[in-house]
């Protein structure tokens, strides 16, 4: 018997699509040939890629290479379970303690990603009867755990401490409150003001947390994170650390105290109910640590390209927000605009990913850089010759 004829049900998806095809903002993946690297070939053109994580180079480094392909003789492939069953490797432990002692926090539980990490430990430890104070640009996964959780969510505006102050002192003392702040924003590169953040949390009793993805293996000795560098060791209760980052392998973590992680243990859904990392990944991330501990000049690396492309991006006159960190928006306003100069750059030879509504507001868009530790001052000055052509051209500058 045929199957009887149907129309698609998903045929309104096709439409959307359309719609965002006519403004200019359909987009296809773009292909990386080789490796994950400063100068990468990208859908068959090499190009200077301003467009990765790889904060440090750590995706290619030969530690992380040798350490993994070993743990892959040593313990195969993957771990076969979810950690709560049978999933749980002396490796994924000697990570968590590494990490401890790394963030300076009691304990350590590594999720399968950043996404996880936050989405996961938000939703677990906040109940529909509490409340959830966050910034406007957080990233996506907490705004997920945040839905997930069923707290009442109340955004401040971005880094706006005394907003924040206004929404906390009006709600009932006795009401449990989460503080959230991204400690690095991805898409503009800015930092939280912790400090004052800290305070605020102190003052009213708030559970203060901070996503560091963008932060660890960047900021504070060693790539600690941002409460290294802002010195606020011992009063953000929940640290987020990314691995998929700078860190050049995959996974998220949560930093704290002993009870947050055995908590966690019982009640994150992604730690309870998806497979734990493969081995490699987790030997990968330990001789990432050893790299941050024994090779800081990478670091400092980092933030040399760093000075050197944002000051270069800014005398050409380009805006570039706010941002502080490696991570420097080139922002123009409108996303067709954002997504013209993202193509233009990429078949001049430098690839910046153009960035748009959802992901930032409708009238920021903008194409984000990311420099690294390994991309040369010939990369970087290639760069801002294609950036001042291609940004003349279009009218940016
Ligand atoms: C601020 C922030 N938090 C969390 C994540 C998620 O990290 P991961 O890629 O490890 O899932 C990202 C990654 O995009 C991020 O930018």
């Amino acid at each position: 018997m045929s199957a009887p004829s149907r129309t698609d049900p998903l045929q309104y998806l096709t439409a959307e699509l359309d719609t965002l095809a006519a403004q200019g903002l359909r987009r296809s993946l773009r292909v990386l040939d080789d490796e994950q690297r400063a100068k990468s070939s990208f859908d068959g053109r090499s190009v200077v890629n301003l467009s990765s994580n790889n904060y440090l180079g750590l995706t290619t480094h030969p530690r992380l290479r040798e350490r993994a392909i070993a743990a892959v003789h040593d313990l195969g492939v993957g771990s076969g379970s979810v950690r709560t069953i049978a999933g749980t490797m002396a490796v994924h432990l000697e990570l968590e303690r590494r990490l401890a002692a790394f963030k300076k926090t009691e304990a350590v539980v590594v999720f399968q990603s950043g996404f996880a990490a936050n989405a996961g430990t938000v939703s677990a430890v906040l109940t529909r009867d509490d409340v959830i104070v966050s910034d406007e640009l957080n990233h996506a996964s907490i705004i997920d755990g945040a839905r997930l959780s069923r707290a009442t969510i109340k955004v401040f505006p971005h880094r706006d401490v005394d907003a924040a102050r206004r929404i906390v002192r009006e709600l009932p003392t006795g009401q449990r409150k989460l503080l959230i702040s991204d400690g690095v924003f991805s898409m503009d590169g800015d930092l939280a003001p912790l400090p004052a953040l800290c305070a605020l949390a102190e003052e009213y009793a708030c559970i203060m947390m901070v996503d560091d993805a963008h932060a660890s293996g960047v900021f504070g000795a060693n790539g600690r994170g941002t409460i290294d560098h802002f010195q606020v060791h011992g009063r953000v209760d929940i640290q987020v650390g990314t691995l998929s980052k700078a860190i050049g392998a995959l996974g998220g973590y949560v930093a704290g105290s002993r009870s947050l992680v055995e908590f966690l243990h019982h009640r994150a859904r992604p730690f309870l109910f998806s497979t734990s990392h493969p081995p490699a990944v987790t030997a990968a991330c330990l001789a990432a640590l050893d790299v941050l501990e024994q090779e800081p000049e990478i670091i400092e690396r980092l933030w040399s390209n760093t000075r050197f492309f944002k000051d270069g991006l800014r005398a050409l006159g380009f805006n570039t927000g706010a941002s502080e960190s490696p991570i420097t928006p080139v922002i123009v306003g409108e996303g067709a605009l954002a997504m013209r100069l993202s193509d233009e750059l990429f078949e001049e030879g430098v690839f910046a990913q153009g960035i748009a509504y959802p992901t930032v507001a409708r009238d920021k868009a903008r194409v984000r850089t990311i420099v690294t530790a390994t991309h040369t001052r010939e990369d970087l000055q290639f760069a801002l010759d294609v950036f001042a052509r291609v940004g003349r051209r279009l009218g940016i500058i």
